[in-house]
């Protein structure tokens, strides 16, 4: 059984195809999920959810949410970009960290922006060792992103992180506790030391978070990513509010694990099925792969809903839930709400550049779209949908002409060098370092340079040494073509429409 995302409302069950409900009379979680908006606008890295959009979602009432991955990158070019609007500068001046804010702008700032064939001053790859000012450009990017969606109202807001991308978390997240933040989202991975971090880092504790090491071996040292609030003291000594945790999940066996196993407490969950934008979890059991080298979902990825409300906590669900009237069928099943992304990415006040988003938009016009559940695309070896545009790195002879570079890093995985020590590989990197470091040729093969093509869809696109530009890569949900029942006559949308329509307005 290939799993689809229609929902089928019966009478006193709900089906959707990877959730199991059977509408048990009481749903504790609904009343424990009255306090939070039924809406979440799911994060959407890179800077898709940027603070323009998160700001409007939260505005009007329901929870946006900004990406915090890559956001040191993205805020360190906008600087170079010349800072349009003046917004970084804005928020840099309300931060803790003055010092350390007039150093940021000392290094970053042009004023007259970068001439388009200049490359982005880079920041250093992270690393288990990243230093002092790395680690702070990254805390005061995310403060900046926070303290933008959340400026002058009092709407909530919250900031999605990979756990796939573990090195930047802490710092990211204890810059947006300073801009308080309310909730913090995170999937892709089980975040299971996040919520203890959280606690610590609200109290300016030092926190670190263990690191696997590909190929370790019995005896090798254990690898942390540290971050200690002590080494950045900042103008406001009092404790911080702790946010809430969302851990975002794909089985009801890794919500309870969440519940029970980790090292802090949750406030909630966000339940993702694989029609979901982005990367998807992988399918339980052997991999299998359909006759269009699509990944094959099947039973034992079916989430039960009853074992999810039994633990408690409120839950959105996520994938598939783009529809009018989703919020109304969602909390029918016992959800406090949705999460949806889709439908939020090409609105207009989404970080997508214009091009890409009328180039969508056309597309889903003429019924001509379509996305693929890539299982090779992302060097982390989840699959990830990819939308079928021209000009972006999903066509093949883009892929082939683009010259591989690894320069920003986020993708890498820490493995275990000969000697012992700890090395970084991304199997999207040029295929000869990639095998250097261990790897083979095979798995280089079909991946996509993630970290420049978001950069470049979210419109801060590196222009390497040869003077090419990087093409943008775009992700979405399957359910990309509703759209067009969104868009009836329009040109556009707005954030407003979707939230609109979503509560079936
Ligand atoms: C453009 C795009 C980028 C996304 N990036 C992320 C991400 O960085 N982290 C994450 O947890 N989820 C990400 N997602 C998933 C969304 O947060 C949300 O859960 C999902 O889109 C809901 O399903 P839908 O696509 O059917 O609306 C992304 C989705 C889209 C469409």
């Amino acid at each position: 059984m290939r799993l689809g995302c229609r929902a089928y409302p019966g009478k006193d069950v709900f089906h959707i195809e990877y959730l199991r409900f059977r509408g048990d009379p009481v749903r504790d979680s609904v009343s424990a999920g009255t306090a939070w908006p039924a809406i979440i606008q799911g994060g959407m890295g890179v800077a898709v959810s940027h603070w323009s959009l998160a700001r409007a979602v939260s505005m009007a009432g329901q929870l946006g949410v900004v990406s915090g991955t890559g956001i040191d990158t993205v805020v360190v070019r906008r600087m170079q970009d010349g800072d349009i609007g003046g917004h970084v500068r804005k928020a840099l001046a309300a931060s803790p960290w003055p010092a350390l804010a007039h150093e940021f702008l000392n290094r970053y700032f042009l004023a007259d922006g970068r001439p388009a064939s200049k490359p982005y001053a880079r920041l250093p790859m992270w690393t288990l060792t990243s230093n002092h000012w790395r680690k702070a450009v990254a805390m005061l990017s995310a403060y900046v992103e926070v303290w933008l969606a959340k400026h002058g109202h009092r709407g909530l807001v919250g900031i999605n992180l990979l756990t796939k991308v573990p090195l930047p978390n802490l710092a990211v997240l204890y810059g947006a506790m300073h801009a308080g933040v309310d909730v913090v989202l995170m999937g892709a991975g089980i975040p299971r030391e996040i919520p203890g971090a959280l606690d610590r880092m609200a109290r300016h504790e030092a926190a670190a978070l263990k690191i696997d090491i590909a190929g370790a071996q019995r005896g090798d040292p254990e690898q942390w990513a540290p971050f200690d609030p002590a080494a950045y003291a900042s103008t406001s000594a009092q404790p911080l509010p702790r946010p809430a945790f969302f851990p975002i999940v794909a089985a009801h066996s890794l919500a309870t694990m969440m519940a029970k196993k980790a090292n802090g407490a949750i406030q909630g969950f966000v339940v993702e099925g694989p029609t979901a934008g982005g990367h998807n979890a992988p399918a339980r059991g052997q991999a299998h792969l359909d006759e269009t080298g699509q990944p094959v979902y099947g039973e034992r990825d079916v989430v039960d809903l009853d074992e999810v409300a039994a633990l408690g906590y409120p839950y959105w669900l996520a994938g598939g839930f783009g529809f009018r009237g989703s919020v109304a069928k969602a909390q029918a099943m016992g959800a406090a709400g949705i999460q949806v992304g889709t439908l939020f990415a090409f609105c207009d006040e989404s970080g997508l550049t214009e091009s890409v988003r009328h180039r969508v938009i056309a597309a889903v016009r003429a019924g001509n779209l379509s996305v693929r559940t890539d299982p090779l695309a992302s060097p982390t070896g989840f699959p990830f949908k990819v939308v079928e545009l021209a000009q972006t790195l999903s066509q093949s002879e883009v892929y082939s002409d683009r010259k591989r570079i690894c320069d920003l890093g986020y993708l890498r995985e820490a493995y275990r060098e000969e000697s012992g020590r700890v090395g970084y590989r991304c199997p999207a990197e040029p295929v000869g370092d990639y095998v250097a470091k261990g790897g083979t040729v095979a798995q280089t093969e079909g991946r996509k340079c993630l970290c420049n093509g978001l950069m470049a869809s979210a419109g801060v696109p590196q222009t390497q040494k040869d003077r090419a530009v990087e093409p943008p890569i775009v992700t979405s949900g399957d359910e990309i073509l509703r759209i067009r029942e969104l868009l009836a006559d329009r040109e556009s949308y707005r954030a407003q429409q979707v939230i609109d329509y979503l509560k079936g307005e």
